[in-house]
């Protein structure tokens, strides 16, 4: 195949190494970034009079039309093309002929693909940031219905306080919130264009940068040709917050899978969102939560990758760069797969409440509330702790629970312990009592999602 840039070269390239340099196969996907950025930088060169206006005309339909063949299936790329851009070359070269080699003017590839890459971040920000919202109003709409709904909550895997199953979802709300907010602010320094920066340069052509960046809806121009066309840290940053977005996914996931087993029995995985075993007839596994769980491993790894990528590079643009893109379309794919898949996993759970309250009775997480009780009379904490812990010792060996205990009992570790002692033990007190704002009490999670439906109703990404 003829190269575009076959002028200075006596022999052929090796098919090895073409194979081996090609990227089409990964960079495919950016057809349509890539035309439109083709289409502001043709407009804008006809602007300035390098190219006439009938020659910018004429790319610009060219492209237009190539856009609506390829995006209804009438063009497929030549698996043999180096990448994405020279291919749409050759294919307006195709339909327009000579003029189409117009468009490369005051252009390289390197500010081209620079370019390219951040328009299509920046649309996968914005789609990521849309899924991720979705998974929220899930999760305030389902904790507003369980404010009242009692389990365990651990520490060390051990049960620790009852809290409710509200308080509980909506901790995964917050790691969202600020997942997005660093999605957002990531998006800002995405959005910054790299053409007109030519190889590394710039071009001795009188661009209007600020036209483009404008067509193209970017908040501004990078002001230095050598960094705009080599560096790649706008990936890196989205990366690190797509492995974070991971990492909460997988914290969630990972409790679903515990909480469905027998011996939790939280919560009833739909039989659409499981899968079940060629061999034990019995099972349902949940095998999306396990999928989540470990893509987490991709994700990091996609973020390792364009970091070693991107380690010691020398200025300007070097071909390693174009590793970047295997790295974010992996984890753009990974994260929003798993971000709408928790949601559809999520929405489709039966929460087994009964088993959630059955866990909490007798499980010695009221013991802090009984030591509260007695601080309330004056007893230093320290000293609280320990006659509880001698209370606690009493049950275990008596084979009973804290909530069951008599007064009489309870005087015999203290005399300061009343009758309203049993009652503040009880579960549904010792999460009502909790009203500290971010605390458990419905009251205080009812704020608590009044405040995070502001958060969501009030922006948009
Ligand atoms: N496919 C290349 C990439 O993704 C495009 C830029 C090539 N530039 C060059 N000077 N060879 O990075």
């Amino acid at each position: 195949m003829s190269k575009l840039w076959g002028g200075r070269f006596e022999r052929e390239t090796d098919r090895a190494v073409e194979a081996f340099t090609a990227s089409i196969g990964v960079d495919a996907r950016l057809w349509e970034v890539d035309i439109r950025a083709s289409i502001a930088h043709a407009r804008m060169l006809g602007r300035v009079g390098v190219l006439t206006s009938e020659e910018a005309q004429s790319i610009i339909a060219g492209l237009q039309a190539i856009a609506q063949d390829i995006a209804e299936g009438r063009i497929t790329f030549n698996p043999n093309a180096e990448d994405v851009h020279t291919e749409i070359e050759r294919l307006l070269t195709e339909r327009i002929g000579a003029v189409a080699g117009k468009l490369h003017t005051a252009r390289s590839r390197n500010d081209q693909v620079a370019t390219d890459t951040r328009l299509y971040l920046r649309e996968g920000i914005d789609a990521l940031c849309e899924e991720i919202l979705r998974l929220q109003e899930w999760l305030v709409n389902t904790a507003e219905q369980h404010l009242h709904t009692i389990l365990p909550g651990f520490t060390h895997l051990q049960h620790a306080q009852p809290v409710s199953l509200a308080h509980h979802l909506m901790a995964y709300f917050w790691m969202l919130q600020r997942d997005r907010e660093r999605l957002r602010d990531c998006r800002r320094r995405v959005n910054h264009l790299p053409l007109g920066s030519a190889a590394l340069a710039g071009t001795s052509f009188p661009l209007d940068r600020e036209m483009v960046a404008q067509e193209l809806g970017f908040e501004g121009v990078c002001e230095n040709s050598l960094d705009a066309v080599s560096d790649r840290d706008f990936v890196v940053e989205f990366l690190a917050c797509a492995a974070l977005v991971m990492t909460h996914l997988s914290r969630l996931a990972e409790e679903l899978i515990l909480w469905s087993t027998p011996e939790f029995g939280f919560v009833e995985l739909d039989d659409s969102v499981t899968t079940g075993s060629s061999i034990m007839p019995q099972k349902k596994n949940p095998d999306v939560a396990e999928l989540i769980r470990g893509r987490v491993g991709r994700v990091v790894g996609d973020l390792t990758g364009a970091l070693v990528m991107l380690k010691a590079l020398p200025l300007s643009y070097n071909r390693d760069l174009q590793e970047d893109k295997g790295f974010l379309f992996d984890a753009l794919d990974t994260v929003r797969d798993s971000v709408a898949l928790m949601h559809l996993m999520l929405s489709r759970a039966q929460w087994r409440t009964e088993r959630m309250k059955q866990a909490v009775s007798g499980d010695f997480s009221n013991a802090t509330d009984l030591a509260d009780y007695l601080v309330r009379k004056g007893v230093p904490f320290r000293q609280a702790h320990e006659v509880v812990g001698r209370v606690v010792q009493y049950c275990l060996k008596g084979g009973r629970t804290l909530e069951s205990l008599q007064v009489d009992e309870l005087r015999q570790f203290s005399d300061l312990f009343d009758a309203d002692a049993v009652q503040a033990i009880q579960p549904e007190t010792v999460l009502q009592v909790r009203r500290t704002r971010g605390g458990t009490s419905p009251d205080a999670v009812q704020e608590q999602i009044a405040h995070a439906r502001q958060l969501i109703g009030g922006d948009n990404h």
